[in-house]
Order: C-alpha cells, then sequence, then structure tokens
C-alpha cells in the first residue's frame, strides 16, 4: 500500500480514532500505544456481553476458539502458520514460560542493557537449571553486534534478545545472530515488543526460534495480551513452564490422567484470562495489518530520520539512537551534555503549548517514540518545547 493512501487514511480519521493526539504530542509507543476507538469499542462490547450473559454468551465452544481470530491474525503479523503462534497475557509470561521448558545447564547469552522481563527469568530459573547468564556489556548503552556474536559458543542453550531495544532503539541483525545459534545448537529467542506493529517481521526469514510480542505498545491494542511464535519442531518438543486445563490436546475433557499437551504452540497457553484483552489485541493487529506494515515502518522511519537529524543539530544534546536506519527501530533517546535528563523533563513540561508532550525517562535518558499517528509537525513541536526549557535552565 503506497504511503499516500496511508497518509490520506490517517488525516482523515486519525482524530476520530485517537482523540488524545488533540492534548498531547503523543511521543510516548514504546511505553504504552494509543488505542483506537473501534478496539476499544470492540473491547467493551465483548467484556459486556460476556459479564451480563456469561455462557450464554460464551459458550464452551466459544470459549475454546476464543483465541482463533488473534492467532490467525498474528500469524499473519509474524510470517507463520496459527499452529505456531501461543497466546500469552504478558511478554513477561510467555518468556518465564519458554525458559521453565528449556533443558538444564550451558549458557543463556544476553546483553546487559535488556529490558529486565528479558533477562530476569534466565536468572531466576537458571538457579534451578544450573546456566551461566552470559551479559554482553554495552558502551554508551549500544551493543556490538559482533561481541554477542563472539559470546555465542560450543554449550549456549539460547540467545535471548530485543528485536529493537527499548532503550535507545538499536535493531541487531536477528538473521544473522540466528546463524550463529545455530551452529552452536542454541535457540534464539526474542522479545519483539518494540518491534511489531511497525517493523515487518517474517520470523521464517529471520530464523528465529521463539518470537514474543505484546499488545500495549506498537500493536496498540490493550494491556493484558501477548503472543508467542514458537517454531512448529518445538512445538512438539519443548514442555511448557507453566501448564493447565487450556495446555492438553482436549481442553474440555477436563479429565484427569497423563498430561497429553496439544501438538501445536497452544500447549503454552493454560487458563481463563482477560479474554476481552486478546479479543482486542486481534482487532488491533487487523487494523494495523488493514494499513500495511510496511507503510507504517516507511513513516515511522522517516518521523524518527528527522527527530535524529534535527536532535544532532542542536547545542549539546547527545543522540544515543544509532543513526543508520538498519540499525534503529522508531526510538530516538538523547540526554542533554551536563543535565540530569529527569531535570530537562520536568522544565520541558513547564514550557510546552496546548498540547502537553509525551515522552519517557529512561535509565537517565529522554526518549521519544513516534508511531504512525505522529508525523514532522509533533517532532517540531517538541523540540521547541525542549529548545525553550534549555534556553530557561541555562539562564538559571
Ligand atoms: C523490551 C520489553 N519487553 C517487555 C516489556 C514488558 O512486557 P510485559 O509488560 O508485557 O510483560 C517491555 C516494556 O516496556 C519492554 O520494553
Amino acid at each position: 500500500m503506497p504511503l499516500t493512501y496511508l497518509v490520506i487514511v490517517l488525516r482523515e480519521d486519525l482524530l476520530d480514532e485517537f482523540p488524545a493526539l488533540r492534548k498531547f504530542i503523543y511521543l510516548s509507543t514504546a511505553s504504552i500505544g494509543l488505542t483506537p476507538v473501534r478496539v476499544i469499542k470492540a473491547i467493551s462490547k465483548f467484556l459486556e456481553s460476556v459479564l451480563s450473559e456469561g455462557t450464554a454468551y460464551l459458550s464452551e465452544e466459544e470459549e475454546a476458539n476464543v483465541f482463533e481470530e488473534l492467532r490467525g491474525l498474528s500469524a499473519r503479523l509474524l510470517g507463520c502458520s496459527k499452529n505456531e503462534v501461543a497466546v500469552f497475557s504478558s511478554v513477561t509470561e510467555a518468556l518465564n514460560s519458554v525458559a521453565w521448558a528449556l533443558p538444564k545447564g550451558g549458557k543463556i547469552v544476553s546483553t546487559d542493557v535488556e529490558f529486565p522481563t528479558v533477562i530476569y527469568p534466565w536468572i531466576r530459573v537458571g538457579k534451578e537449571k544450573g546456566w551461566d547468564v552470559r551479559l554482553v556489556h554495552a558502551k554508551d548503552f549500544i551493543v556490538g553486534e559482533e561481541e554477542i556474536l563472539s559470546a555465542i559458543s560450543e554449550g549456549t542453550k539460547a540467545v535471548c534478545l530485543s528485536h529493537v531495544e527499548f532503550l535507545t532503539g538499536q535493531k541487531f541483525d536477528l538473521a544473522r545472530i540466528a546463524r550463529k545459534a545455530h551452529e552452536v545448537g542454541a535457540l534464539l529467542i526474542v522479545d519483539g515488543v518494540q518491534a511489531a506493529g511497525y517493523l515487518p517481521v517474517s520470523v521464517r526469514e529471520l530464523g528465529v526460534d521463539i518470537y514474543v510480542t505484546g499488545s500495549y505498545k506498537w500493536l496498540i491494542g490493550p494491556m493484558g495480551a501477548a503472543v508467542a511464535y514458537v517454531r512448529r519442531e518445538l512445538c512438539e518438543s519443548l514442555e511448557p513452564g507453566l501448564v493447565g486445563w487450556r495446555s492438553v490436546e482436549d481442553m474440555w475433557s477436563l479429565s484427569i490422567g497423563p498430561l497429553k499437551y496439544a501438538g501445536t504452540a497452544r500447549r503454552f497457553e493454560y487458563s481463563t484470562s482477560a479474554y476481552e484483552a486478546k479479543v482486542g489485541m486481534a482487532k488491533s493487529i487487523e487494523y494495523i495489518l488493514s494499513m500495511g506494515v510496511d507503510s507504517i515502518y516507511t513513516h515511522n522511519m522517516r518521523v524518527t530520520e528527522y527527530a535524529l537529524k534535527e536532535l544532532s543539530s542542536m547545542d549539546r544534546v547527545e543522540v544515543i539512537t544509532p543513526l543508520k536506519t538498519f540499525m534503529r527501530g522508531s526510538i530516538a533517546s538523547f540526554r542533554i551534555e551536563g543535565l540530569r535528563s529527569e531535570v530537562v523533563a520536568e522544565e520541558l513540561i513547564k514550557h510546552c503549548g496546548e498540547r502537553k508532550p509525551e515522552f519517557n525517562v529512561r535509565r537517565g535518558l529522554l526518549r521519544i517514540s513516534p508511531h504512525f499517528y505522529n508525523d514532522e509537525d509533533d517532532i517540531d513541536e517538541f523540540l521547541s518545547c525542549l529548545k525553550r526549557a534549555l534556553k530557561s535552565l541555562a539562564q538559571s
């Protein structure tokens, strides 16, 4: 779908679907994305129906199939088969279940700038499984891909990385890392929550073994829903870390006997949960797919590039995000020489116009994360506030 189509659709519908854009310069999608009104309505309708009519609305058959729409749309989003998609309630939950599923011994490779969820399950489960968790050291928040490759060696059980880093937007060449991991018999497990929704993802082309992503950031859905691609062969060989009545072949048999897991990724699902969140995530993905991930990618990378160029040209601004397009996602992180980012953020809010900027401070860096509902005007407005704030701080 050409970009012009995306722009036309957005200009007409944007403010109706995302009314918060009238009030905020919303540059905080890496934290929480904005959910379109049509998705909020779908969630409310489902929730109201279940709460007011119980099984009269959600029959056994409906409940057994309540994840199927999400499964199908996620398969289209990630480029895999429906049977390779497991539905979870959060990225953290998915990674914990996967961690418990892996065998004992060996090394787990990750980095020391990952989001805690990408590391903590390996540390916790590693206490029981005897893993050596090796964190590759970042230099000024950026990790050398060569160093990750060198850390992968005989005995490595798994490599667990984000596709796009939450802090800096650094993007990894997953295909290259997957090749090295597979050479030594390791799995590549990826947290794609800062990528899926704008970055075209084909799990097969990337060669990843497990790819987890969540609803509430770039996929602009509600909290309480996540999905994981689990490569077909692993669906049969891995024993999920978390199990329950939904994990088995016939979930409504409810009989107690030997655990006979579903032969698909569904074996990783285990319980009743906030079904409305999964219904909402499906609708959000449908919306993203209708716009076209390629078009969103082109748009987001253009707006982020504009932000990075403008920031780089400002006095005292130190841009941390890699400037090269192939090395980054839709995140721009920076700091101001000699000033604490928290102080800058506080001052920035005081110097904004009618629309309040929404952005983040993470581990001492200022972070903006434009999505398809932002454009260069948002960046200009944000940078005007920043310039006024810096001027005021210089005078004080
Ligand atoms: C890379 C990454 N993984 C996981 C999460 C959180 O995932 P969840 O809340 O779905 O467990 C975040 C949230 O910021 C994140 O940036």
